[in-house]
């Protein structure tokens, strides 16, 4: 595995990959790497892409009252995670490689990028999109491999690749789950033990409101207070929203109506100093 700091030698690195007949992969990280990135470092691999790895932790998409300054960051170990996951480059740039003229304008975010997260935290995701867009001038035509922990994220920057018509294919992969649930996350590495057995409410409570929608709930609201109950009374977690949107358009919905529909419902809530999202995927069934 290579591992270089500059732009010129990652590209360098990415047409040598590409002259021996390779496509590129290409899984962008913040680092503190765990098991939810390794899977989208083994699909690059098993799809066999020349793959590579950036670490870079984007001020941008960090608020000023955000974890910035205490963001896990473990550069050793991620990179013997990835020399052991066969990831041909890694690729570890300083702020001034990825902003050489300082921050540039935040990139533009459609609607879904407005709702839920976006919300709660309106700086996150057009700090976000601003260094993908960034990382794919640089990394040019790929397959980016994303988690589906992070939904919205996923959604967002689908919405970039077809604004700024990146040659880039983004593929989304499934979350990694601890036995009890709990999605696994850089920030979990935040919790105590107490809060990490806390936070496993999570996934019971999405599990609960998939369970219902195949049971035949079709109202969002009688939904979203079924989950709000099942965090409220069996944790410490301070819940932020749970929203229910078309998986699709990410629409928010009122009314599950059409059989078939794919749902999603995503949650956000806090234990301790981690804020810790989730969201489950859901069919309307026929009744
Ligand atoms: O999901 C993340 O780790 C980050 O948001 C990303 C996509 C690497 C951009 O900094």
């Amino acid at each position: 595995m290579e591992i270089v700091s500059s732009v010129k030698d990652f590209q360098f690195l990415l047409s040598e990959g590409r002259n021996s007949g390779k496509e590129i992969g290409f899984v962008p990280t913040m680092g503190a790497l765990h098991e939810g990135h390794t899977s989208l470092i083994d699909t690059s691999v098993k799809q066999k892409k020349s793959t590579a790895v950036s670490i870079f932790i984007n001020p941008l998409q960090f608020s000023a009252e955000e974890d910035l300054d205490n963001y896990p960051s473990s550069l050793e170990k991620d990179e013997e995670i990835c020399i052991n996951h066969k990831v041909d480059i890694l690729f570890c740039p300083t702020q001034k490689e990825i902003y050489p003229n300082g921050p540039p304008e935040p990139e533009e975010i459609g609607e879904i990028g407005t709702i839920l997260e976006g919300k709660s935290r309106p700086s996150h995701f057009p700090g976000v999109a601003t260094v993908v867009a960034r990382l794919f001038e640089i990394v040019g035509k790929s397959c980016a491999y994303f988690g589906e922990k992070d939904f919205q994220q996923v959604k967002v920057v689908n919405d970039l690749v077809k604004r700024r018509q990146f040659p880039v294919e983004i593929v989304a992969c499934p979350t990694i789950r601890q036995v009890d649930g709990l999605a696994l996350s850089s920030r979990n590495a935040y919790l105590t033990q107490d809060q990490l057995t806390d936070a496993s409410v999570l996934y019971r409570a999405l599990t609960v409101g998939a369970e219902s929608i195949l049971n035949g709930e079709k109202n969002s609201e009688n939904l979203k207070k079924l989950i709000s109950d099942v965090v409220k009374s069996e944790s410490k977690g301070d819940l932020d929203y749970v929203g229910i949107v078309d998986s699709e358009t990410f629409t928010p919905l009122n009314l599950l109506n059409d059989l078939g529909e794919q749902v999603r419902i995503l949650i956000a809530c806090k234990f301790g100093n981690a804020r810790l999202i989730d969201n489950i995927g859901v069919v309307v069934p026929e009744t």
